[in-house]
């Protein structure tokens, strides 16, 4: 494999070599174009424009309010600041209820908010989507385990897959969408071994988030890594500003500590 530069614009491709490699993606979200370039300049290797925004920017209960203008919006904000890693960005809750609406949505996401790939919640359900974006050359991700989408209250924040039957069908899932032509897969809350499982029985890259050690990447929510954001702290968020003083000394620690293996610890897996 020709070594990589590490200047060089991180594409979907340079991921997939990363996972043949053996080496750990670390992805953050960002909302404006200050944490971009703060992300980028700290080595993240994707920054996720996340419809998270509807709780952490916007404070919503959920991210369900989030429109395509928001969406649009945000993601310009945050291209501004980014020059190096790949940008990606959420398509917002019932906007890819359909093929041709989530390429219509999709083709503004790259055009007015300067996204590389967008990332939508589903399995199966949605593999006519991922087929019809891919096929016009838009690289998915795709998202499974906890989707925040299609969370119901509070008490629908919870591990999903602990069930054998539950965890067979996020394995069905996750093949649906590589088939399906995906690029990318955020698997949200799920047990470690079952994150472990997922990464080993695709060939694109696994980003965890509560997912355990084994994913081919983690993502958090950069306000839960700041400690920013108010109220319970999931088990997988670990407050990396706290003992790094400063918020790039935090990124640079999340960066090394996600590629070394060292983030998450057992303490932030189920
Ligand atoms: O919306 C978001 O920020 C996300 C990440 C938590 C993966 O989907």
């Amino acid at each position: 494999m020709p070594a990589m530069n590490a200047d060089q614009a991180i594409t979907p491709g340079r991921l997939r070599a990363m996972k043949s490699a053996g080496e750990r993606i670390a992805v953050l979200t960002a909302y404006d174009a200050s944490f971009g370039r703060l992300l980028d300049e700290a080595g993240l290797d994707l920054i996720l424009v996340g419809d998270s925004l509807g709780m952490v920017v916007q404070g919503h209960d959920s991210t369900r309010p989030v429109t395509m203008d928001d969406m649009v919006y945000h993601s310009a904000c945050v291209a501004r600041g980014v020059h190096r890693a790949l940008l990606a960005v959420d398509m917002p809750y019932r906007s890819y209820d359909s093929p041709e609406q989530a390429l219509a949505n999709a083709r503004r996401l790259l055009a007015e908010g300067g996204a590389a790939m967008v990332k939508l919640e589903g399995g199966g359900e949605r593999v006519e989507v991922v087929r019809r974006l891919t096929a016009e050359g838009i690289p998915v991700c795709g998202h499974l385990g906890l989707l925040p989408q299609s969370v119901e209250g509070p008490e629908g924040y919870r591990v999903q897959g602990r069930e054998p039957e539950d965890a067979r069908r996020i394995l069905e899932d996750a093949r649906a969408l590589e088939a399906a032509g995906a690029d990318l897969l955020v698997l949200e809350c799920v047990p470690a071994a079952l994150g472990a499982e997922v990464s080993r029985t695709v060939s694109i890259p696994v980003i965890g988030i509560g997912a355990g050690p084994d994913c081919d990447g983690q993502v958090l929510v950069v306000y839960d890594m700041l400690g920013i954001t108010s109220g319970r702290r999931p088990r997988f968020v670990k407050d990396f500003l706290a003992a790094a003083g400063s918020v790039p000394a935090a990124l640079a620690a999340y960066v090394a500590e996600v590629r070394s293996g060292r983030f998450p610890g057992p303490e932030h897996s189920y």
